[in-house]
């Protein structure tokens, strides 16, 4: 059986680990293992490399992804999905195991509509794509914010200032709230409320001043990438206690590096399933993590809901810090 694979949206660590996993077990279920590079866009192009078992050779802890990814919209018209899927019959595929976020899935379902058989598996550091507790990708990048809120906070402490943390999620919370727990942050901002929300703004105001009556020396607020723009939180705070505030937006910094541990057993497990289940003829299905075991869920489930914010979770870390 002929099987392919691609990396499509923005890239998470673990992606490769996962990569290697849908190699190394599809060739010892004797299937042959293709890979298109740069997402949907060389899938519509045609440009497809085949994998050996050496090729994917020391590149577990790799961050990125070996075949590279893109963003492509145009995967979104039908005549570009039905390219897509004349290269896949032309080549003798019978099933692609798509590695990415929540457009991704909407890509790979969009292709089982049309009558070819797709698999996803979840990475993101967003961690926001339904039918997963976890997306490969999300532990790593919490890692790297709490090693950085752990740098901000000694600086911040030094000169009595204020940080506003600015990390990635433009629809979602998910790494400002366990990175701002993990962190130990003081306060965290979601992107379901903006942080310019005069309420909010207020709240802040008292905490800080709080803050400096009990002795601290410093105040780190996170804020979801959605929230923002984080400058303007930042000169409000600044103009309102008359403290000084220094932003500091992490960006893309939290997509790249070694993936964790976690991130790596994650993706061989996922990667290694969405193969078994491809060679058993499943197809339309996303494979995931729920309450500690690997998950199916349909694709039109995962394209159609929302993972929703975990309050419990933000309200503990402000109870906390
Ligand atoms: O992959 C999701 C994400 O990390 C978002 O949190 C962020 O807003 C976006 O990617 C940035 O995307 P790009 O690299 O395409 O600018």
């Amino acid at each position: 059986m002929k099987i392919a694979i691609l990396t499509s949206g923005g890239d998470s660590p673990g992606m490769n680990a996962a990569i290697r996993a849908v190699v190394r077990q599809g060739l010892n279920e004797r299937c042959q293992i293709l890979g298109f590079v740069e997402g949907f866009r060389g899938l519509t192009d045609n440009e497809a490399i085949e994998f050996t078992s050496q090729a994917v050779s020391e590149i577990i802890d790799r961050g990125g992804t070996i075949l590279r990814t893109s963003r492509f919209p145009e995967f979104i018209n039908e005549n570009t999905q039905q390219k897509a899927i004349a290269n896949l019959k032309n080549s003798g595929i019978e099933s692609l195991i798509v590695i990415g976020g929540e457009g991704s899935m909407k890509g790979a379902h969009a292709l089982n509509k049309l009558g070819f058989k797709t698999i996803g598996v979840p990475a993101s550091i967003d961690n926001d794509v339904f039918g997963t507790e976890f997306a490969i990708g999300f532990d790593t990048a919490l890692n790297t914010v709490i090693d950085v809120l752990k740098k901000l906070r000694d600086t911040a402490s030094a000169h009595e200032r204020i940080f506003v943390i600015e990390v990635m999620g433009r629809k979602s919370g998910q790494i400002a709230v366990y990175a701002g727990l993990a962190g130990g942050a003081d306060y965290i901002c979601m992107p379901d409320i903006p942080a310019t929300d005069p309420t909010q703004l207020n709240h802040i105001y008292k905490l800080v001043e709080k803050r400096y009556q009990q002795g601290k020396t410093h105040t780190l607020i996170v804020i979801a990438e959605g929230a923002g723009p984080s400058f303007k939180v930042s000169e409000a705070i600044e103009m309102a206690t008359g403290r000084e505030v220094r932003l500091s937006v992490l960006g893309h910094v939290q997509r790249g590096g070694s993936p964790s541990a976690l991130d790596r057993v994650l993706a061989s497990r996922l990667g290694s399933r969405a193969v078994k289940l491809a060679v058993a003829g499943v197809s339309d299905v996303m494979v995931g993590m729920l309450e500690g075991k690997i998950s199916k869920t349909p694709l039109s489930e995962v394209c159609t809901r929302k993972v929703v914010g975990n309050q419990e979770l933000c309200e503990l870390a402000n109870v906390l810090s």
